[in-house]
């Protein structure tokens, strides 16, 4: 896959996308954002072998956030296409059932912040920076900020981050939930790696079904979710891989999915 602002590698099972603008800090314009959506929509659904994907940027920032210099002309109507335009690709990233890893390796700010609140699990190292800093500029968060900060670290930290615009170190991401994890610069690569080896190791399906149900469940309330859960337990089964999975452990094997 060849882009301009994407860079793609595939290592075994885990697809690498890499946005590549570092002297705009990887900034998210329309190019780019119809870049991710290509780039992810290929990984989740034409290519069997990837399981798992880690997205991270290139330089010091993930992603500085949506591209000014592109936002700042735009008409009410434009600008209400390009929430739109974000929102439906981080969407995308967030709903196609292969886990997603954020390799946090520097700014995460605004657009860029969002788009690791799209992933499954954010991964930083520890000179990362992360906020929603729209309100320094006039604006709110558009790519679905306000509603998945709010989710994942609680109502009263996202309206502090969003009414502030403060910047906050990865340790202190790490204790509002923000991030799963904080690792040393040179060391967030083979981090993400491992982790998403260890998750490409286990049952494919699985592990997708288990992401559709914790995202679809988190919108419901517990009977409801439950319910998914038994569906999708269920489902489990007319893969075959309980079959193999279950075998293995007692031949006291490794399970072979394929
Ligand atoms: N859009 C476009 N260009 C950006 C950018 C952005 N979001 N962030 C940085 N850049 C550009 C700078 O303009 C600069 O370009 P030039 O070299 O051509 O001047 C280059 O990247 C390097 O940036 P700085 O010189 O500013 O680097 P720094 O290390 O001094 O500061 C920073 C780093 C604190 C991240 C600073 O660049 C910054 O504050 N960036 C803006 C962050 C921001 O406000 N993000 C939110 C955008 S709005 C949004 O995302 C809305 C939404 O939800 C959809």
């Amino acid at each position: 896959m060849e882009f301009k602002n994407i860079i793609v590698e595939i290592k075994d099972k885990v697809g690498i996308v890499k946005i590549n603008r570092p002297d705009a800090l990887n900034a998210l314009n329309t190019e780019t954002l119809g870049e991710l959506r290509k780039a992810m929509h290929s990984l989740a659904f034409e290519n069997d072998t990837v399981k798992v994907i880690v997205l991270t940027g290139e330089g010091k920032a993930f992603v500085a956030g949506a591209d000014i210099s592109e936002m700042k002309d735009m008409s009410g109507f434009e600008a209400r296409e390009f929430s739109l335009l974000g929102q439906k690709v981080f969407n995308f990233i967030a709903t196609q059932e292969k886990p997603v890893i954020a390799a946090v390796n520097g700014f995460a700010l605004g657009g860029g912040c969002e788009l690791a609140l799209a992933c499954d699990i954010r991964v930083a190292s520890d000179k990362a920076k992360l906020g929603q800093p729209e309100v320094n500029l006039g604006v709110i968060p558009g790519f679905a900020g306000t509603q998945r900060l709010s989710r994942l670290a609680g109502v009263a930290k996202a309206k502090e981050l969003i009414f502030t615009g403060d910047m906050i170190d990865a340790q202190t991401a790490h204790s509002i939930g923000l991030i799963n994890q904080v690792v040393p610069a040179d060391q967030l690569m083979t981090t993400c790696m491992d982790l998403a080896n260890k998750i490409a190791s286990k049952g494919p399906a699985a592990v997708k079904l288990a992401k559709t149900v914790i995202n679809k469940g988190i919108q419901a309330d517990l009977s409801t979710g439950s319910s998914y859960e038994a569906e999708a337990f269920g489902l489990c089964f007319s893969t075959g891989e309980p079959k193999e999975g279950m075998t293995a452990f007692l031949e006291k094997r490794k399970p072979n999915w394929s």
